[in-house]
């Protein structure tokens, strides 16, 4: 439980409203709310921070904050609540509000509301981080009926904009193509990006956005929204602009086909919204996001990462343990820290030798592995290295034991043909007994094999088939109770085994959200590893999370590229390797040793720095990313040529967040040659205003540069 350190608390009661307004304030804005004369709470003001509190009884009253379905409002509402006398509307009026501080720089602030006919009670609760400009919101709905009600619509934040023009960036695409940028300005009308995956929820869009106030925010200017949804299911943003040109903006969790009744006294809690304002665009937004992620929500977002050789890509589903063991021997002489067997190792009566097959059972398949996993990670321990092992304990193959012992287990319509989406169903984790299954995959794992170090945890397939037989009439609630489910075996996990690391996959990045990385260290990325390909995907992604929970693997993916240009790509994230030894050469072999070393030098920098992306890929014909270590000692630069044209300008690349003041030794590091080579003396005025060329007209070329401040 959180010390609170200070508590301001006002109250009123119905009739006699707060006489001040309602502030939520970071460092750089603030969120103002008030209560209006019919007792509603109002949004009046959101934007830069308003250092004089005397301002905000001047700010005219705003949209009201948390609309309501079935009164006066005739756009798209954050709450629909079906009353049990068939009643569908809900009328919101203030009650009372709590301002503590939790501890320093962190305030929450929470506001009551009821129906004053139905007595419903709904809690809007925003947690400021001050410093690091980050408020959470979340928002609880409680039935004080004397019978269920129903919730149609349940969202987690409203937030209300009357600007000139808004610019909307979704982060969408597919498998192998994900995070994808596109832009688009919002007229009149609704936009929803949302998903209705269930499981694998993100593969088609991602659960975040950034959103440009009055024009397009660049990296270093213009006011931006970034927004994002902590919840591993269906998610929706809705963006609504109204005849008057005001947006309200409703995130939360996806309404679609759920329906959720909620018993009499029983609360309903939403997923946390986290969002960001920034006045000084999109960079600093998401510098935000990452320093408020590495303290406050990422699983161990403070502590150290691990270099890793996964075998999926080197032997995929063919491997014995002869061979997994010369792997980790690789492992141990690239100097990673650790192996991670991947997807194959497990099933008997349906061995696990392709897709097709064994999920569900996970015995060791006694014929690749006479000696168990106890073999390797006795194997791993000789070597001085890790053991980490992949996982999909949500998922069943229909050609397996548990599901001829247990179809009752799995998500699938009674009377009709099953539709597999790789060969595979998902579990029912609505069902407290199949919550405790997939918790004893990991539990009995590590009860066997204490040396286990890592898990890669996989999800490969969305939902399909939905029906639950355990939900029985609350069909509808499959797509919330199945997430809940989840959490509620990562909560167990985590409870019993604090300190082993895991890795959220869901065949590439189907699971990349805020309340899955509470957790999981780090996230996939993309199935695909091409390194042009991942210098957009990584891209994409690290507007919202850290490098640090972005892992990123060498592999043989677009053999064209050099070992050094995937390489210095994958070191942008969590860096593993994919790879078999024999498919590097032997210089390359010696590149891959050092540029792990180097990696692991840098990582003050990279993984717990700051982030200035200083020329996209999505410009240019370049791409080059700058990182900068939290006491400002530590600079490295990352750039790379694509695919230049002939005899195309070069421009030079401007650095950011330095100290204009100091003097920075500049060094281009990570040389094929094995060389550091010094280039010279500059101030930070000098990096900032001039820049350094840093380009070439080389295909597929990298360079990497450490800035060291004297
Ligand atoms: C999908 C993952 O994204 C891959 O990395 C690999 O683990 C396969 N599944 C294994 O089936």
């Amino acid at each position: 439980m959180r010390q609170i350190l200070s508590l301001t608390c006002a109250l009123a009661a119905i009739g006699a409203f707060a006489a001040t307004p309602i502030a939520i304030n970071t460092d750089a804005s603030s969120l103002i709310l008030s209560v209006g004369d019919n007792g509603r709470v109002y949004q009046n003001y959101f934007g830069k921070r308003l250092l004089n509190s005397a301002d905000y009884a001047a700010l005219p009253q705003g949209t009201e904050a948390y609309l309501t379905h079935g009164m006066e409002d005739y756009f798209e509402p954050a709450l629909h609540i079906n009353h049990p006398d068939g009643n569908p509307s809900t009328e919101l009026k203030y009650v009372s509000h709590e301002t503590k501080q939790v501890s320093p720089g962190v305030v929450e602030t929470s506001i009551l509301l009821a129906d004053p006919v139905y007595k419903d009670e709904v809690t809007l609760h925003y947690t400021a981080y001050q410093p690091e400009n980050v408020i959470v919101a979340y928002t609880e709905i409680t039935n004080k009926e004397n019978k269920p009600i129903e919730l149609e619509k349940y969202a987690s934040s409203m937030l209300h904009f009357n600007n000139k023009n808004y610019y909307l960036t979704e982060f969408s695409g597919d498998w192998a193509n994900e995070a994808h940028m596109t832009d688009q300005p919002l007229h009149y009308g609704k936009k929803e990006v949302d998903t209705k995956l269930g499981t694998r929820a993100n593969m088609f869009v991602s659960p975040f956005f950034y959103l440009s106030l009055d024009a397009p925010a660049t990296e270093e200017n213009g006011e931006v929204l970034m927004g994002t949804l902590g919840w591993t299911g269906n998610f929706r943003f809705c963006f609504d602009v109204d005849n008057r040109g005001k947006l309200r903006v409703i995130s939360g969790i996806n309404p679609y086909y759920s329906r959720y009744s909620l018993a009499k006294g029983e609360t309903f809690q939403t997923p946390e919204f986290i969002f960001t304002l920034s006045q000084d665009g999109k960079g600093q937004a998401s510098r935000n996001l990452h320093d408020w992620a590495r303290k406050y929500k990422v699983k161990d977002g403070e502590g150290d990462r691990m270099t890793l050789l996964n075998n999926w890509e080197a032997t995929y589903f063919d491997f014995n343990e002869d061979k997994l063991v010369g792997l980790i021997g690789e492992a141990k002489e690239l100097g990673v820290d650790m192996f991670l067997l991947d997807d194959g190792w497990f099933a008997n009566k349906y061995p696990r030798h392709s897709d097709t097959q064994g999920l569900g059972d996970w015995d060791e398949t006694s014929d690749k592995l006479p000696n168990g996993i106890g073999r390797l990670t006795a194997e791993a321990k000789k070597q001085g290295v890790k053991f980490g092992l992949w996982i999909e304990p949500e998922m069943v193959n229909p050609k397996s034991e548990l599901y001829e012992k247990h179809k009752d287990w799995v998500i699938t319509l009674p009377n009709r043909d099953e539709y597999y989406f790789r060969n595979q169903l998902v579990l029912d984790l609505a069902n407290p007994q199949v919550q405790d299954y997939v918790y004893g995959v990991v539990d009995n794992l590590l009860t066997k094999y204490p040396d286990i170090a890592y898990f890669k945890w996989d999800c490969n397939s969305p939902i399909t088939n939905i029906y639950s037989n355990h939900l029985k009439d609350k069909q509808s609630h499959l797509y919330i109770d199945y997430v809940r489910g989840l959490y509620s075996v990562l909560d167990r996990i985590k409870a019993k085994y604090p300190n082993v690391p895991m890795m959220m996959c869901a065949g590439g990045s189907g699971r990349t959200d805020y309340k899955g990385l509470e957790y999981f260290t780090e996230f996939w990325c993309s199935d695909n590893t091409d390194p042009v390909e991942r210098l957009y995907i990584q891209y994409g992604f690290s507007h919202v999370f850290p490098s640090k929970t972005m892992s990123a693997h060498v592999t043989t993916w677009n053999k064209d590229a050099s070992i050094k240009f995937r390489t210095n790509v994958a070191m942008m994230g969590k860096l593993g390797f994919d790879i078999k030894l024999d498919d590097l050469s032997g210089n390359d072999v010696a590149y891959a040793k050092q540029a792990i070393k180097n990696y692991n030098s840098l990582k003050p920098a990279i993984l717990d720095g700051d982030l200035y992306r200083l020329v996209s890929p999505y410009d240019h014909n370049h791409a080059a990313t700058q990182y900068s270590s939290k006491d400002g000692k530590q600079t490295v630069l990352f750039a790379f040529d694509i695919f230049p044209r002939y005899d195309e300008f070069l421009y030079n690349t401007k650095l950011q967040g330095l100290d204009p003041n100091a003097t920075y030794a500049v060094a281009e590091i990570d040389r094929m040659d094995g060389q550091n080579q010094q280039i010279g003396q500059y101030t930070g005025e000098y990096l900032m205003n001039v820049g350094l060329p840093v380009f070439t007209r080389n295909k597929m070329d990298s360079r990497v540069y450490q800035i060291m401040k004297n």
